[in-house]
């Protein structure tokens, strides 16, 4: 059977060998002092470079971005360097890699944050167990963002989109789901601001917006993708309600007026809790298709000839898989052969040095 899934496509400026894409993965492996890219992320996406474009890892714009230990940056000189191993050995290998530029708002530790409460739009706490790699910390109640403060946000998304271009990126993924900063602007529940960015769905969306204006000011916009996740439920400190379609919808139709390379959708990973949920969308592909004027990547729980399904179904143009590539450097090759895949190791997921991280083996030739 001649897959889909190995055709390929174009997505903005970006021209995919096929539609088989590496979704964000943090890894935690980025053990340097000033949150430097190292030679062994290198090696870890050069091997993966198989695929029609790498999706990087979590990238935080600023040291206020910051949520978990180990994660890359991208403000400086030194980490742009670090990033240009990256993508060089991407592309000599003849792959595609955009970064995903991340800030995690309240979803952080005082001990990120030079013992500072993290920042978000409201001062209320998410109730979550952050990840640590030793414990499971409680999150604290953050510190509302200032006018101020949003200015120097999207100043910190501008640099981190100028750098991703200046590190040899074919593009940038704006991280605006998953219950991270710019969710927590769109939602109700974690915004309750009285200003312009608060209230109103066209001032929830405000941050975005005007984020989407400045990193579309230092690059093309047809190398833009963003990442939303509608679905995402009793998670992260938020939960479906029911403004939260209109509220994504809004978001969607903003995000139209752009022109951007794709909007990169999560399914409900919980088809149960999705049913329980009055509200709910069972499939959020199948939603927005028709809403969304880019073109969509799609992804969550979905394997081989799932994600085959939704590409002939129409429903997407591309497919993102998260931990089948964790465990299959090879995934592309997997795919092609009918393979079957290396099962993941969540031990490794965020620790493990080499371990879980260079050595699931690939398919002998
Ligand atoms: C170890 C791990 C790290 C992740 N890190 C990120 C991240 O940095 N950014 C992001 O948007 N999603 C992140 N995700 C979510 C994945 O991109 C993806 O949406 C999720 O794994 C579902 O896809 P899958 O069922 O194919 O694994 C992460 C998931 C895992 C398992």
């Amino acid at each position: 059977m001649s897959l889909q899934l190995l055709t390929p496509v174009r997505l903005g400026a970006l021209q995919l060998a096929n539609r088989v894409v590496m979704a964000p993965l943090t890894r935690c492996r980025c053990d340097t002092p000033g949150f430097v890219p190292t030679p062994m992320m290198a090696e870890y996406y050069a091997l993966r470079a198989g695929a029609g474009l790498i999706v990087s890892e979590g990238t935080i714009v600023s040291p206020q971005a910051r949520g978990y230990p180990y994660t890359p940056g991208i403000w400086s000189a030194e980490q742009v360097a670090g990033w240009r191993l990256v993508t060089d050995a991407v592309h000599a290998a003849g792959g595609q890699i955009v970064c995903q530029l991340w800030h995690c708002g309240r979803l952080s530790l005082p001990e990120y944050q030079d013992g500072q409460p993290p920042v978000a739009p409201s001062a209320i706490n998410p109730q979550w167990k952050m990840f640590s790699l030793t414990d499971q910390p409680d999150t604290v109640t953050p510190r509302a963002l200032s006018r101020e403060d949003i200015r120097g946000v999207v100043a910190d998304f501008r640099r981190g989109a100028a750098n991703a271009m200046a590190a040899g990126f074919d593009g940038i993924e704006i991280h605006s789901s998953n219950g991270y900063l710019f969710h927590q602007f769109f939602s109700a529940q974690s915004n309750q601001r009285s200003d312009e960015y608060g209230g109103s769905h066209a001032n929830r969306a405000r941050l975005f917006v005007e984020t989407l204006d400045a990193v579309a000011s230092v690059m093309p916009t047809e190398r833009i993708g963003f990442r939303l996740n509608p679905m995402l439920n009793r998670h992260h400190g938020l939960h479906v309600d029911e403004d939260t379609v209109p509220m994504w919808e809004h978001v969607v139709a903003r995000a139209n007026e752009f022109g951007l390379a794709y909007l990169h959708l999560t399914e409900p990973l919980s088809p149960k809790q999705i049913a329980d949920t009055p509200g709910a969308l069972a499939d959020v592909g199948a939603h927005f298709r028709p809403l969304a004027k880019t073109p969509i990547i799609s992804n969550g729980g979905l394997d081989r000839d799932k994600g085959e399904a939704r590409l002939q179904a129409g429903l997407c143009d591309a497919v993102a898989y998260g931990q089948a590539w964790i465990a299959n450097p090879d995934l592309v090759e997997r795919f092609r052969r009918n393979a079957p895949l290396n099962a993941v190791d969540r031990d490794t997921f965020y620790q493990g040095g080499r371990q879980g991280y260079l050595d699931y083996p690939t398919l002998s030739a």
